[in-house]
């Protein structure tokens, strides 16, 4: 009798989108399936209104964000189950969504609860999509996953910070180029060349470290003269890294000492479609003594500067403007910078094997890959995935000091 042989399936190459697709996050896609399984945020919590409501597009999904006049944030589908009109042009009251075209209003759940111009007892059949949300460190997280949300990750750090600034801006590419941002600590050297990464000494080249944490990843570089930077991964979208705050300030400014405080970041990166993705930060401020409102209110008008840095790549990204331009030009110079590296590598980034070269440096972006590849491959086939779970204390320490 001949005995089954068990055949391996190989793991895939590394370097091919065609075998796992992290870059497709849509609902029923495989990489949409898995970050569906987490709390997302959304939006900046002060930016929505109580009685407003507004649209989103988060993972190729359309939805309709809204407060109520209690203060409570709800997420529902952004179309009518009546005739697809967009629930957000519509009128919040008390915690339900009423559609402008005929009516109906719609709960927290998605529930449809009154429909005006039909007979009792038709709405109780209509449902549309409801999602659970929280607000915390000054953003909208949403669940939209299927079942119960896991429980709501927390960040004492930031809790306990004097001040967080929480923002949130668009890039225009695929989310995952930022996603592998995070531990690609060899782009600092260049893209940020021109920027106060200058502190790190930028002639000395240092050794990259990456392992594994109970989290995701953790990277260290070390320097020849003993200094070390380390930035943190965590799955699935998630950085955590200390920035210097003459990151955010142009060349030549003078900052008085409120504003010389580390910033530390707490960074995700939000897929809106294919080819755009949310930028969210929750940064927190350790300055000494109370923030002035001065000081706060420049904070908030930080999408001025995202704005400026925006344009400005754009110009350097046509030929309009020399890439050194942004350290001049821009007052957040990093965020500029990045952007002309990750859209200049394509809306979608061609990851395929001789197309893209990877080297010894890249052990960052191959190890997200990897991690990536494991829990997808799992998920596909059924099996468990796994937990990740910052330890208490696990934070990106080391850096420009
Ligand atoms: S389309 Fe919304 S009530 Fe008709
Ligand atoms: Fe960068």
């Amino acid at each position: 009798m001949n005995e089954q042989v068990a055949i391996q399936t190989p793991p895939p190459p590394l370097t091919d989108p065609g075998t796992i697709d992290y870059i497709h996050t849509g609902p029923g896609t495989l990489a949409g399936t898995y970050l569906r399984l987490f709390w997302q945020p959304i939006y900046v919590s002060r930016k929505l209104e109580a009685g407003r409501a507004v649209p989103l597009t988060i993972m190729n999904q359309k939805l309709a964000l809204y407060r109520s006049q209690d203060g409570k944030v709800h997420c529902v589908e952004n179309r009518c189950a009546h005739r697809g009109a967009l629930l957000s042009t519509g009128w919040v009251e008390g915690d339900v969504i009423r559609c402008p075209f005929h009516g109906w209003a719609f709960g927290p759940d998605g529930q449809c609860v009154h429909q005006p111009l039909e007979a009792a007892g038709y709405a109780k059949n209509i449902r549309i999509g409801g999602y659970p949300t929280r607000e915390y460190l000054g953003l909208v997280f949403a669940y939209l996953g299927e079942g119960e949300p896991p429980e709501f990750p927390t960040y004492p750090e930031w809790e306990n910070a004097k001040f967080v600034s929480a923002q949130i801006d668009t890039r225009p590419c695929n989310w995952f180029q930022n996603v592998e941002n995070f531990q690609d600590e060899g782009h600092v050297f260049f893209t940020h060349r021109r920027s106060a990464f200058e502190d790190l000494d930028l002639t000395q080249i240092p050794k990259i470290k990456t392992e594994k944490t109970p989290w995701g990843l953790s990277q260290t570089s070390l320097f020849p003269d003993g200094r070390r930077r380390a930035t943190l991964f965590g799955m699935p979208n998630i950085g955590m890294f200390a920035v210097h705050p003459d990151n955010i300030k142009r060349q030549g400014e003078e900052r008085n000492a409120e504003e010389s405080a580390w910033q530390m970041f707490l960074d995700y990166r939000v897929p809106v479609d294919d080819e755009s993705h949310l930028q969210v930060h929750a940064i927190a401020v350790f300055i000494d003594g109370e923030p002035s409102e001065d000081y706060k209110k420049r904070w908030e008008d930080f999408s001025d500067a995202e704005a400026e840095a925006h344009e400005v790549a754009a110009k350097v990204l046509s030929g309009e403007l020399p890439y050194d331009a942004i350290a001049e030009k821009c007052h957040h110079v990093p965020l500029a910078q990045d952007e002309v590296v990750q859209v200049g590598q394509g809306v979608i980034a061609d990851r395929r094997r001789g197309i893209e070269n990877l080297g010894a440096s890249d052990t960052g972006i191959v190890a997200i890959r990897r991690l990536y590849t494991e829990e997808l491959t799992a998920l596909a086939e059924g099996r468990p995935l796994r937990t990740w779970e910052r330890p208490e204390g696990l934070l990106p320490l080391g850096g420009a000091e």
